[in-house]
């Protein structure tokens, strides 16, 4: 069945709800009805901004007539929201991570299934085009197979003590890892196989935050290809960038280096690196790989197209993060199977 405009709820209506709804708002395919927080003032603020209606309960969400929802809930928190709007027959949009366990990332992906609904998870990075240019040269057999990359995506300490107020049911592995994880694994076009990690704490938790600083973990992947992934969560504010993100990957003939922030060096009053993902409105919309995949989801449930970056993809990464925990626990080789349950 096809839409003329998809009718859309927001479940969330923090940092990142915000930019579901300017993404959504400013599509043409794509009518915001409702948005839903558990926190009252947040869901009426964000809802007067965009002019539609606002709820603090899932069950009205669940009732209304929207075809489809997305959620921007803390990354432990998208569970039970994904699971409710499924069982009410509406399309989810997940932020990432699908989930923080292996056991809910399987039930929401064995739910979509079950009901044929979309459920897609907003691994935005495969919208930005440097890591699409970086999927052709793949694609093209440019590279060769794939043998071996770096992923650096980390923060400044601002991000766990001052923006998030949730930093502590999450830690730098699960807000970090899943856009570097997916797009490494879908780069590659190959599938984790095993997993070795090194951790650093202390610094956080010295302030009330119970989570990793810093992570380097070593996946194996099918075919021999490996992948170190660095996180971390205590780069000083001192850092140009709120984000530091880079990404070098070898093939049997060729590679590529990708440098996505710091991307903008601003000489003024003072030296800068604006964060690539603030948005910028130009041509009456906001612009930017962030808004791109949010769209994109539109138009899978306008025309009906199973979505990329699917519940399947989700539950991959989840399990790429699960066994790098289980090898920092204790301190070997952790198989991909093995968190799975196989
Ligand atoms: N794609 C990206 O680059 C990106 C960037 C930032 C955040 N995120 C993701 O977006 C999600 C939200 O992050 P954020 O920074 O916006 O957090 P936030 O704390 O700013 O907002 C979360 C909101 O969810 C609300 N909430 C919590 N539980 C709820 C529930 N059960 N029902 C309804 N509302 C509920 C909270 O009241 C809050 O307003 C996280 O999963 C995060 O990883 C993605």
């Amino acid at each position: 069945m096809t839409h003329e405009t998809v009718k859309i709820g927001i479940i969330g209506a923090g940092l990142w709800g915000t930019n579901h709804a300017l993404a959504l708002t400013t599509y043409s395919r794509s009518t915001v009805l409702l948005i839903c927080d558990c926190d009252e003032g947040r869901a009426r603020t964000l809802a007067q901004r965009f002019g539609c209606a606002w709820t603090t309960s899932l069950d009205q969400l669940a009732s209304s007539d929207v075809d489809a929802v997305t959620i921007a809930t803390p990354d432990h928190l998208h569970a039970e929201p994904t699971l409710a709007m499924l069982r009410a027959g509406k399309h989810v949009l997940v932020e990432k991570p699908l989930a923080t366990s292996v056991s809910e990332a399987l039930a929401m992906t064995e739910a979509a299934e079950a009901s044929g609904l979309k459920l897609m998870v907003d691994f935005h990075a495969r919208w930005h085009p440097l890591f699409m240019s970086a999927k052709g040269y793949v694609e093209r057999g440019e590279l060769g197979a794939p043998v071996m990359a770096y992923a650096r995506l980390s923060d400044t300490i601002h991000v766990p003590t001052e923006m998030l107020n949730w930093s502590g049911h999450s830690g730098p592995e699960w807000f970090l890892f899943p856009h570097t994880m997916d797009v490494v694994r879908w780069l590659f076009g190959r599938n984790p196989v095993e997993v070795y990690a090194k951790g650093y704490r202390g610094v956080l938790e010295s302030r009330g935050i119970e989570c990793w600083d810093a992570i380097q973990t070593m996946i194996e992947f099918e075919g021999r290809a490996f992948c170190t992934f660095e996180t971390s969560w205590i780069l000083p504010n001192s850092y140009s960038n709120v984000v530091d993100n880079r990404l070098s990957i070898s093939g049997e003939t060729g590679g590529l280096e990708l440098k996505n922030e710091p991307s903008l060096w601003a000489f003024t009053d003072r030296f800068h690196t604006p964060f690539s993902s603030t948005s910028v409105t130009r041509y009456g919309k906001v612009w930017g790989y962030q808004y791109e995949s949010i769209r994109y989801f539109v138009d899978c449930v306008a025309d009906d197209v199973m979505p990329e970056a699917g519940g399947r993809d989700g539950v991959m990464v989840t399990a790429m993060i699960a066994a790098t925990l289980t090898s920092l626990a204790e301190r070997r080789p952790v198989t991909i199977a093995e968190v799975l349950g196989g």
